[in-house]
């Protein structure tokens, strides 16, 4: 078999791009998604520092290099200017800008997707747990770090679909759908994380393993926008030193309910969650749901036991929705234990599997109080915003532009972003 590249198209109508892609979990580049708007003039590094070279951005020193040496470890704002002298300086510094708000002065160069709105507003939530981040329960990060950085292949724990797109430098993009886990050997790293280390491999041993195990490859360009499934394997390569945002949209009430807001990650909770994300009204796949929900309202003496018995539930739902994964592969019942093991050292300090009523009571409902109003129109014009930029940033950030339509809910997560180092327009 040889190594699948990813296709590129041109911006789909919303029906093909949901139908053909989203539905059947395939992931796609288009090419021109921004076409005409001011992002698509941003394609290398100098027209990035002449647009927002004075935007602060949130710096930190790469994940796996402060595991390793957590005393040297750092995490500080520097502007996009400076950030890059930092690189100029010293060139193998593993300081990086990644999964942090997109700054207003990017943010106001480019409009959210229509598509990338939620189309179940009117359906009830699993658990009656109130949406945590609004009713389009969107999400969405910038990454800025220079050549030779790159993310371990993982699969994320949101459930939500994602279009990350590439302003300027280049970068490699290796996928595996969620029934590769096997070959993957999930089980050897973090319950997220593979045990096979493509960066250590040349580029014709990733191509040959891709083959094999049947995944996808790309490089993506400047001003491309590549679709990625929910909780799709993924591989980022820095080619060059290069900038790129993402957009993460059109989480279901499944994925709400499935994801590490609740529950822990493994391989059963992402094929399960894949498929429940393209395809929530299967019959086979939402039958599954009942038997899980109970397993998580069930009493348990431990978190251990929580997670336990959980697990198979959820082993069991992927035994009769998607038997064509082989299941009975993704954990081999002696390894069983250490995988235990190691989820509950991923989720031990957290909050997961807590009680739904008290979830919902810890989270606000209802429309925008008159307070939230006032604080948003305030904070915006000390940030200089003009009424239109303020639309502007609630529907790329809300997927409302209308102050007035805002919930609680939406109101605590725009002034949150109002907040971050790069919220005010400089
Ligand atoms: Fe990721």
């Amino acid at each position: 078999m040889a190594a699948k590249e990813i296709a590129r198209i041109s911006r789909p109508d919303p029906e093909r791009f949901l139908r053909d892609y989203v539905r059947t979990r395939t992931p796609v580049i288009i090419t021109d998604l921004f076409a005409g708007q001011p992002i698509d003039a941003i394609r290398t590094i100098e027209d990035a520092s002449a647009a927002f070279g004075n935007v602060p951005m949130h710096v930190q020193t790469e994940y796996a290099v402060a595991a390793s040496a957590p005393e040297s470890a750092v995490e500080t704002t520097m502007t996009f200017d400076e950030y890059w002298a930092h690189v100029r300086a010293h060139p193998d510094t593993a300081l990086l800008c990644t999964e942090y708000e997109i700054p207003a002065n990017i943010m106001q160069m480019f409009r959210l997707p229509e598509f990338c709105l939620a189309d179940d507003l009117d359906r009830p939530e699993v658990l009656d747990m109130p949406r945590k981040y609004g009713d389009h329960d969107l999400c969405s990060n910038i990454f800025v770090a220079n050549a030779g950085n790159r993310a371990h292949l993982h699969f994320d724990g949101d459930h939500r679909q994602v279009l990350l797109h590439q302003m300027f430098g280049r970068k490699q993009v290796l996928l595996f759908q969620p029934e590769a886990c096997v070959d993957l050997r999930t089980t050897s790293g973090a319950p997220w994380s593979s045990g096979v280390y493509l960066e250590r491999m040349s580029t014709a041993e990733q191509l040959d393993f891709i083959a094999e195990v049947g995944g996808y490859h790309a490089v993506l360009e400047p001003g491309e926008t590549i679709y990625m499934p929910a909780l799709i394997w993924h591989y980022l390569g820095y080619v060059d030193d290069a900038m790129s945002f993402n957009l993460r949209f059109k989480r279901n009430r499944y994925g709400r309910f499935l994801c590490v807001d609740n529950i822990h990650r493994d391989s059963y909770v992402q094929n399960l969650g894949s498929h429940l994300a393209s395809d929530g009204d299967n019959p086979a796949l939402a039958e599954a749901m009942p038997q899980i929900e109970a397993e998580y309202l069930r009493p348990a003496a431990s978190l251990r036991e929580k997670v336990s018995g959980m697990r198979a539930a959820l082993r069991r739902a992927c035994e009769q929705a998607l038997p064509q994964t082989e299941p009975a592969r993704f954990c081999p019942p002696q390894l069983d234990e250490q995988e235990l093991d190691k989820i509950i050292a991923d989720i031990g300090q957290t909050a997961r599997y807590l009680d739904p009523e008290l979830t919902a009571k810890s989270r606000p409902t209802g429309p925008i109080s008159p307070v939230q109003k006032q604080t948003i129109r305030n904070t915006a014009a000390r940030l200089g915003y003009s009424d239109e930029l303020l639309e502007h940033l609630l529907w790329n950030r809300l997927g409302k532009s209308d102050l007035d339509a805002l919930s609680k809910t939406e109101a605590v997560q725009f002034m949150v972003y109002m907040r971050s180092p790069g919220g005010a327009l400089r």
